[in-house]
C-alpha cells in the first residue's frame, strides 16, 4: 500500500432530487420510527447490564424517545476486565478477519440506513442530509480502516539488515482501549474510533456521549453480530465522571477521545498522574475555525460557503466556521449577501425534508449560546439574528456578531454564531499570526483568486485541514483526513492512513539466522 491506501471505493450517495430514492428512503425511516427505539443498555461480554433505566429525550420537542440502562463503578470495573479478558485472543485473531468484521458492519448499515437515520434524527436533531452523510461516513471509516489493517497489520514487515539477520516489525494491539465519542457525531465518530481501535487488534471499552446513548448500542450490536466477539467489545453509557473513572483504570493501554479541549486536558492530566505503563491518548478536540476573505474572491460563492460552513449542521461540526476574517473593501457588501441567503434558511423539525437546521442538542447547550449571544448583545455587536422558530425544542437561530479584532474570539461557541472580523489590504501576515496566536489550528478557509495569498495562507498557517475557494467543512473519508494541531488535538487524522498506527504497537523482531 502506497500513502494512500490500498484502492477502495466510498458509500454511494442518496440522489434526494430522485422521487423513487427519496421515497424509498423516507420508507425506511418512517418504518424505523413507527415502532419504539430499541432500549440501550451498558453490554459486558454481549450481555445487557446496565442500572436503573433513564429516558432519553430528543432535542427535537422534549419528548422521550427510549431509555438506556447506564454503567456505573461498578458496571465499568466489569467491563474493563472482560476487556482485560478478550484482549489476547482478538490479537490473535489474523488481520483479515478483523477486518471482514469491519466490512460485514459497514455492510448491516447500509442494509439497516433506515433505522440509523432515524436515530440521527430523533436522538441527536439531525436534518436528512446531515444524517444520510453521517451514515456514509460510519460506513466508509469501517471500509477504510479494514483495507488499511489489511494492507499494513497482515504481515509483518520484511526490513533490510545485513546478510545473516532477518529482521520484521511486527504490528499488534496495544490491549484494552478506551473510546470516548461526543454527541455530534454519534454514529461515524463513536464507530470510527471503535473500529480503528478493534481492526489493530485491541479490545475495546466504548463510552458514548450522554446525549446519544441509543445509537451507541444499535452500534455495539451491529459489530458483534458483523463478527467481533462480544469478549472483544463492550458499551459503558453514562456522563463525564464515568468516562473520568474508565480513564483512571490501571489497565487501560490506550484512550481515543474526540470531544472539547476541556475534557481532553483533564485526561490527558488524570492519564499522566497514574502509576504504572505511559498511556497514549489520541484527541481529536475543537476549533477557533476562520475563514480568510480577500477582494478577489467570488461573492457568491462565499457567500454559499459561509452559510454552509457556519450555520448548516446548526454549527454543531468541530469543523464550522466560527471567524470571518474578511476584506473591509468588499465586507459590507460579503455580509449582506451572507445575510440574504442565511434568512432563506428554515429552521425547524429535522425530520421534514425542506429543514436546514435542526435543534441544539439540549436545553443546556442552547442556554450557553444565547448567554453568549446575550453578552454580545449588550455590548451591541449583534448585527444580525435569524428567527428562532416557537417550537418546544431547542432550537438557536443563526447570528452574526462584529468584533474588532480575531483576539476578541476567546472560546468556541458551539452552535450557528458567525463571528466577523474586517481586516485591511496590506495586513495578511497580521491575519495570519493572529489565527496561528489562538492556538487551534482544526479547519481553515481561504477565499481569494490571488495564488500567492493562498499560498502564504496555506504555508504560513499550521492548521489541520486547510480548504480553499469552498466551504470548510464534511471532510470525506480517505479523502480529506481530518484533524488539528495545538488546542485542536494530538492528532492523528481520522480517515487517514497514519490513523490506525496509534492504536498499534511495534515490535522489531531481529533474528541472527
Ligand atoms: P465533551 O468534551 O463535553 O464530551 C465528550 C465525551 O467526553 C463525552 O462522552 C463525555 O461524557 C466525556 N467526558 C466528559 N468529561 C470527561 C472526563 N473528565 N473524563 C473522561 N470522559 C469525559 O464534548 P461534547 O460536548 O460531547 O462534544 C463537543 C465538542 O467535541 C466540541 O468541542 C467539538 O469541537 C468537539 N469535537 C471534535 C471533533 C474532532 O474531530 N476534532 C469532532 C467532533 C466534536
Ligand atoms: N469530519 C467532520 C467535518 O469535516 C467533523 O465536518
Amino acid at each position: 500500500a502506497d500513502l494512500y491506501g490500498p484502492s477502495r471505493k466510498n458509500s454511494a450517495g442518496v440522489e434526494l432530487g430522485h422521487d423513487e430514492s427519496l421515497d424509498g428512503l423516507l420508507a425506511e425511516i418512517a418504518a424505523a420510527s413507527g415502532k419504539p427505539f430499541p432500549a440501550a443498555s451498558a453490554i459486558v461480554d454481549g450481555k445487557p447490564v446496565g442500572i436503573a433505566a433513564r429516558p432519553v429525550l430528543s432535542p427535537i420537542d422534549g419528548k422521550s424517545i427510549g431509555t438506556v440502562a447506564e454503567a456505573d463503578a461498578a458496571i465499568a470495573e466489569q467491563a474493563m476486565k472482560a476487556a482485560k479478558a478478550g484482549f489476547p485472543n482478538w490479537n490473535r485473531t489474523p488481520a483479515r478477519i478483523r477486518a471482514a468484521a469491519l466490512r460485514k458492519a459497514a455492510d448491516l448499515m447500509e442494509a439497516r440506513r433506515g433505522l440509523l437515520l432515524a436515530l440521527l434524527q430523533a436522538e441527536a436533531g439531525k436534518t436528512l442530509d446531515d444524517a444520510i452523510s453521517e451514515v456514509r461516513e460510519a460506513v466508509d471509516f469501517c471500509r477504510y480502516y479494514a483495507a488499511e489493517a489489511e494492507a499494513k497489520f497482515a504481515t509483518p514487515s520484511v526490513l533490510p539488515g545485513p546478510t545473516g539477520e532477518d529482521n520484521r516489525l511486527i504490528l499488534r494491539g496495544r490491549g484494552p482501549f478506551l473510546c470516548i465519542a461526543p454527541w455530534n457525531f454519534p454514529l461515524a465518530i463513536f464507530i470510527g474510533q471503535v473500529a480503528a481501535a478493534l481492526v489493530a487488534g485491541n479490545s475495546v471499552i466504548a463510552k458514548p456521549a450522554p446525549q446519544t446513548p441509543l445509537i451507541a448500542a444499535v452500534a455495539v450490536r451491529l459489530l458483534h453480530e458483523a463478527g467481533v466477539p462480544s469478549s472483544a467489545l463492550h458499551l459503558t453509557p453514562g456522563d463525564g465522571a464515568l468516562g473520568a473513572k474508565l480513564v483512571a483504570h490501571p489497565d487501560v493501554a490506550g484512550v481515543a477521545f474526540t470531544g472539547s479541549t476541556a475534557t481532553a486536558r483533564a485526561i490527558n492530566r488524570a492519564l499522566a498522574a497514574k502509576d504504572g505503563p505511559i498511556v497514549p491518548l489520541i484527541a481529536e478536540t475543537g476549533g477557533l475555525n476562520a475563514m480568510i476573505v480577500d477582494a478577489t474572491a467570488l461573492a457568491e460563492q462565499v457567500a454559499d460557503d459561509v452559510v454552509m460552513s457556519a450555520f448548516r449542521s446548526a454549527g454543531q461540526r468541530c469543523s464550522a466556521l466560527r471567524l470571518l476574517v474578511v476584506q473591509e473593501d468588499v465586507a459590507d457588501k460579503m455580509i449582506e449577501m451572507i445575510t440574504g441567503a442565511a434568512k432563506e434558511l428554515k429552521l425547524g423539525d429535522p425530520r421534514a425534508i425542506d429543514t436546514h437546521i435542526g435543534p441544539v442538542i439540549d436545553a443546556a447547550a442552547r442556554q450557553r449560546l444565547d448567554g453568549h449571544v446575550a453578552a454580545m448583545r449588550k455590548l451591541g455587536r449583534v448585527t444580525w439574528a435569524g428567527e428562532t422558530p416557537a417550537l418546544d425544542g431547542t432550537f438557536v437561530a443563526p447570528h452574526v456578531i462584529a468584533l474588532d479584532g480575531i483576539a476578541d474570539l476567546t472560546q468556541e461557541h458551539f452552535g450557528p454564531i458567525l463571528h466577523v472580523v474586517r481586516w485591511k489590504a496590506g495586513q495578511l501576515d497580521e491575519v495570519i499570526d493572529a489565527i496561528e496566536a489562538t492556538g487551534y489550528g482544526l479547519t481553515l478557509g481561504v477565499h481569494s483568486r490571488i495564488e500567492t495569498t493562498v499560498a502564504r495562507v496555506t504555508e504560513q498557517l499550521s492548521t489541520g485541514n486547510i480548504y480553499v475557494n469552498r466551504n470548510i467543512i464534511g471532510a470525506v473519508v480517505g479523502v480529506q483526513p481530518f484533524g488539528g494541531h495545538g488546542l485542536s488535538g494530538t492528532g492523528p487524522k481520522a480517515g487517514g492512513p497514519h490513523y490506525l498506527m496509534r492504536f498499534a504497537s511495534e515490535q522489531t523482531v531481529t533474528v541472527n539466522t
